[in-house]
């Protein structure tokens, strides 16, 4: 019985603020609807060793908005969609980067900054698009159609983008595309990107058989089954989503502007068709907004931790390198875009 008692005084967010440091306290406030206090100790030493670290090292945290939320709002100091990553990139003043990501948004930032060390705590966050595609692919797309244009998205190694006269995220994938001017372009390597950008464009879009093992599962079903369940929710959709979901959904945009969307409209209930960690940074800032929760867990994104991102500061590891012969062109496709 007393241990009991114990146990459900630990926890008790209060007591939690009582007992560590005023800093943590307002940390562990964050991320308290989504961390048991009971689970709090086992991040906050982590946390801790991060922070000293990053001020030792004079090193940043760029995040995506798939990372965890001890991750996402107790050490990152830059976090966004992977356009407001790279473009963020260019800003850095420090002199390390950790990328809290997967290995695309690192080479993008060691592209940008050529001069930094920028880390990845896992060498294995990977992306299924990345690997749909190699350099040889956009060489043979090129011979194919010669002349049309080759728009790369971002979630491409650096060898595929040096093949490529253009990048594009999901955030700016249409006013790339209509930034060229011309009646057809080739886009990789995201197939449905591809099919939901061609149906608000005249231009002409040549796709890729690529897609992303996340947003490809989700079903217009699931749709009629969330609406059915939670009516009135308000379903937003990655646009790396299939184009029969995407028509389904109230809106589709990047992590950004989902998340700008649900600031911006307040819906009452909300779902997002993408990854799961993305609702719960979300929903932080937004505790009046209920979050309906059906979701898919990109196990890439999920390979970063707080304790690899801690060892990758403490041993330096893992830095990001790209062969100087194609990193020129690569940079080329990325400011093209950034210069849009
Ligand atoms: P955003 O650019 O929308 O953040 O998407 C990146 C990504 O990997 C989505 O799966
Ligand atoms: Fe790649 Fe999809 Fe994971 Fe994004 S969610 S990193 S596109 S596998």
């Amino acid at each position: 019985m007393l241990m009991l008692s114990i146990l459900l005084n630990y926890t008790q967010p209060e007591h939690i603020a009582m007992t560590i440091s005023p800093n943590a306290a307002e940390l562990y406030s964050r991320v308290e609807r989504f961390i048991p206090a009971i689970e709090w100790p086992a991040f906050s030493g982590d946390i801790d060793a991060i922070l000293k670290l990053k001020r030792e090292r004079n090193a940043v945290i760029l995040a995506h908005n798939y990372q965890t939320p001890e991750i996402f709002h107790c050490v990152a100091d830059i976090v966004g969609d992977s356009l407001a990553l790279a473009r963020k990139a260019m800003e850095v003043e420090a002199e390390v980067i950790v990328l809290a990501g997967v290995h695309f948004m690192a080479e993008t930032a060691k592209l940008l900054n050529p001069q930094k060390t920028v880390l990845i705590p896992d060498m294995g966050a990977g992306c299924s698009l990345a690997d749909s595609i190699t350099p040889q692919d956009v060489r043979l797309m090129r011979q194919r159609y010669p002349g049309v244009p080759i728009v790369t998205y971002v979630n491409t190694s650096a060898a595929v983008k040096a093949e490529s006269d253009i990048c594009c995220t999901s955030g700016n994938a249409k006013a790339v595309v209509e930034s060229l001017g011309v009646p057809r372009v080739i886009m990789l390597p995201d197939e449905y990107l591809a099919q939901n950008i061609a149906a608000q464009t005249d231009v002409e879009i040549i796709a890729w058989r690529g897609h992303c093992e996340v947003h490809e599962r989700f079903t217009p079903d699931d749709i009629r089954e969330l609406r059915a369940s939670h009516p009135g929710v308000t379903v937003l959709a990655h646009p790396e989503c299939p184009p029969e979901v995407v028509a389904e959904a109230d809106f589709a945009g990047s992590t950004a502007a989902m998340s700008d969307y649900v600031g911006r409209e307040k819906p009452a209930r909300v779902v997002l068709m993408t990854e799961c960690s993305m609702s719960d940074n979300v929903a932080v800032d937004h505790p009046d907004v209920e979050f309906i929760r059906p979701c898919n867990l990109c196990p890439h994104m999920k390979r970063i931790t707080l304790a690899n991102i801690r060892t990758a500061l403490e041993e330096m590891r893992h830095p990001v390198t790209i062969d100087p012969n194609l990193a020129e062109r690569a940079r080329l496709s990325v400011e093209r875009m950034l210069a849009i």
